[in-house]
């Protein structure tokens, strides 16, 4: 039986995406760090390999059995991580994948980029076609293997590009930064809170995804997958305080103040060697409109979001507080 390969496996998308291929029945392969966490994996019949996908010929050896692709796995955005290691995950391993799947012939190759790669919206929402403005090096990078990947399905390798925006859901943390003040009541809106977000529910990617990589519509195409609505960052934050069952947070400062002070102390931390508190990405979250038009991945793919923010915040929520998280 052929298999189907899913980078990035122990991480938040790549793990939910492999229980819902071993759900509908298939055989997964996950190529895996040797410092990952593979238990969880293990314990759903998940083969984990040891594989260091920036190394070709590690990459090549390990391939025989392949015959689709999720190419997930990415060196995410750190404040003053290495940009050649952004380099060599987003870049190069893709590349080295890219290869290695031309080489074997598969079927199917899935690439996972980032609504990122367009940077900044100015006329919400955007389409795939909207133009690319990467806006640091973890967006540059991505955008640079979105490209190649391109390059490749131009050229005959059967493959689909997909571009995920703020994936939330049981699992993740990264929007605890949201969810723990608001919690507490300390959360303060930086701006007018007029700023439009857009959240992805984890359920809904995976439907989007599965979809990309299965239907014959997708070939050669890229499709932004993301949820039903969007908000205002102010709706947004009130949403939470539903789910929470608190109440909607008051308190707002203006923007320029603060994002001045974000490149001050991002400088100061910089010359001292330390993670900054605070700098301009962080503050930019409440200043940069971030909404997407999902109709092309609706159109050719019948791809239709289920969970309502609503329900979404409500299922994270709950998550978080039974991880005793917030
Ligand atoms: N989260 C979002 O809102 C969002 C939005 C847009 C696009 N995306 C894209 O969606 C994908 C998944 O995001 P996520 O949030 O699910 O990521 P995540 O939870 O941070 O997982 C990242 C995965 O990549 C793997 N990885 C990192 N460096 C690697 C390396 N050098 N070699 C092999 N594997 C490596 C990690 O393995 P380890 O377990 O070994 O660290 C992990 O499995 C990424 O391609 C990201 O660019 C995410």
């Amino acid at each position: 039986m052929s298999k189907i390969l899913v980078t990035g496996a122990t991480g938040f998308t790549g793990g939910y995406l492999c229980k819902r291929l071993v759900k509908d029945g298939e055989q997964v392969v996950a190529f895996v760090r040797a410092s990952s966490n593979t238990k969880q994996l293990e314990d759903i019949g998940v083969e984990c390999r040891v594989v260091d996908i920036r190394d070709p010929e590690s990459v090549n050896d390990n391939f025989n059995d392949i015959d689709r692709v999720y190419h997930i796995a990415a060196a995410w955005r750190s404040e003053h991580a290495d940009r050649n290691e952004f380099h060599r995950v987003n870049v190069d391993a893709t590349r080295n994948l890219l290869e290695a799947a031309k080489r074997a012939d598969i079927k199917m190759f899935v690439h996972c980029s980032t609504v990122g790669v367009q940077g900044d919206i100015n006329e919400p929402p955007a389409d795939e076609e909207y133009r690319f403005q990467p806006g640091d090096h973890y967006q540059e990078t991505k955008l640079e293997g979105e490209l190649l990947a391109r390059d490749y399905f131009s050229k005959g390798l059967r493959g689909a590009v997909f571009r995920p925006v703020g994936i939330y859901g049981p699992g993740d943390t990264r929007f605890l930064k949201l969810f723990r003040p608001v919690k507490k009541g300390t959360f303060v809106m930086i701006g007018s809170g007029k700023t439009l977000y857009h959240m992805t529910y984890i359920d809904d990617l995976i439907d989007g995804i599965v979809l990309v990589g299965t239907r014959e519509e997708a070939l050669g195409e890229v499709f932004t997958l993301a949820g039903g609505e969007y908000t205002t960052l102010g709706e947004l934050v009130n949403a939470i305080a539903d789910a929470l069952k608190k109440p909607h947070p008051k308190w707002r400062i203006p923007f320029y103040p603060v994002f001045l002070a974000s490149i001050v102390c991002d400088r100061v931390c910089r010359a001292l060697g330390i993670e900054p508190v605070l700098y301009p990405r962080r503050v930019e979250f409440f200043y940069k409109d971030r909404a997407f038009d999902i109709s092309k991945a609706k159109r050719l793919l019948g791809y239709q979001p289920k969970v309502s923010l609503e329900q979404g915040l409500q299922k994270t929520a709950k998550w978080y507080k039974s991880q005793g998280l917030i």
